[in-house]
């Protein structure tokens, strides 16, 4: 048995340390463990894995992984995935829908919060060495500024982030609404994306945290920016592409939305005519919300107790093709 693990990623920060395939081989004396460093071998290995472990390898590797029986991705989104006809069909797909993703969460609150509280203004007066105590001072006068007691939060999505932001959230503003796929009983009020006339002109804070699919692509646009009336702040942690972000840029220089903060983009990383930069009230992270000091150690851990059922033959956790 040999369980392939791709630690390949465009970006650094994502690639997996080979310490956790040398705990693999401690913990499964019996597998085969191969830790791919380099892409010119990817092919060549990953034509007799029986499972394997990371980042998507492009259609070419999945075609050539003729025993694959078994893939995991420390990712939740597999949509790259599916898009290979016949591929869900022959091999068992597993995400990482139940690590705990909590700081994504908090992330996307800190983000709100240093809107409403002005950090990109007082940041850069720190840097130009400015006591820019009138400009800051104005900006927490201002009457737009609701006190976070009075406001009403939407939150698309309600899954690991979500929630997250919900739980927070209902600490610290008067209301929060929940935005998902099916309606079910929770402490909020829930509604899907096509009723967003109940709750979208009314919101003081949208928080999105679901993907970018054929129902949510540009869910925020112009049409639904025009109904703001309350200036929200937008803060993204899903996808970039469900918002416009011309649209954004555009509701920002009407003053229909009190700031953006993002930390996923519509082209990654944005280029010279991304229509964000340069705004006072706009966050934007280089989508790094997820990493935290134990991210690996908890995807580990969830890959070896699914490993521990496939070799006895039990159904895996987090199936995405049941
Ligand atoms: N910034 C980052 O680094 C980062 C990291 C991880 C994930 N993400 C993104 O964030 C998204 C949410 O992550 P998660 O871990 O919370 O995912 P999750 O556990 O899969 O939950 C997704 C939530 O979004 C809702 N949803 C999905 N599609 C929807 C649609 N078209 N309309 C309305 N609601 C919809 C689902 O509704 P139901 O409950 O009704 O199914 C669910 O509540 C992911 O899909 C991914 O794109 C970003």
């Amino acid at each position: 048995m040999k369980v392939l693990i791709n630690t390949l990623h465009p970006v650094d920060v994502w690639h997996i340390p080979e310490k956790y395939a040398f705990k693999l081989k401690k913990d499964f004396p019996e597998i085969e463990v191969v830790y791919l460093k380099s892409k010119e071998n990817l092919l060549k290995e990953i034509e007799d894995t029986d499972i394997y472990f990371g980042w998507y390898p492009g259609r070419e590797a999945l075609n050539h992984a003729k025993k694959l029986k078994w893939l995991h991705t420390p990712q939740i989104g597999v949509g790259r995935f599916l898009s290979i006809e016949g591929f869900i069909n022959k091999v068992l797909l597993t995400n990482a829908r139940p690590v705990d993703r909590r700081q994504i969460g908090e992330f996307a609150v800190s983000l709100f919060l240093g809107l409403h509280f002005g950090h990109n203004l007082i940041v850069k007066n720190y840097l130009e060495k400015r006591w820019a105590r009138k400009e800051i001072g104005d900006f927490f006068l201002s009457k737009k500024r609701k006190p976070l007691k009075e406001m009403t939060a939407v939150v698309l999505g309600y899954g690991g982030i979500g929630k997250a932001i919900a739980e927070i959230l209902n600490n610290l503003v008067k209301e929060v609404i929940i935005v998902k796929r099916r309606k079910e009983n929770l402490p909020f009020k829930v509604y899907t994306l096509k009723e967003w006339k109940e709750y979208l002109p009314f919101a003081d804070a949208i928080f999105i945290a679901i993907p970018a699919d054929d129902t949510s692509k540009h869910f925020i646009d112009m049409e639904k920016i025009e109904t703001f009336k309350n200036s929200p702040y937008i803060v993204n942690v899903g996808r970039g592409k469900v918002v416009n972000e011309k649209d954004i840029a555009k509701g920002l220089k009407e003053g229909k939305i009190g700031g953006y903060a993002t930390d996923v983009c519509e082209k990654e990383p944005p280029e010279e005519d991304f229509p964000l930069w340069g705004f006072d009230n706009v966050i934007v992270a280089p989508h790094i919300s997820a990493l935290e000091p134990d991210f690996w150690d908890k995807h580990f851990d969830f890959f070896e107790e699914n490993l521990k059922r496939f070799l006895k033959g039990e159904k895996l956790e987090s199936l995405v093709n049941d």
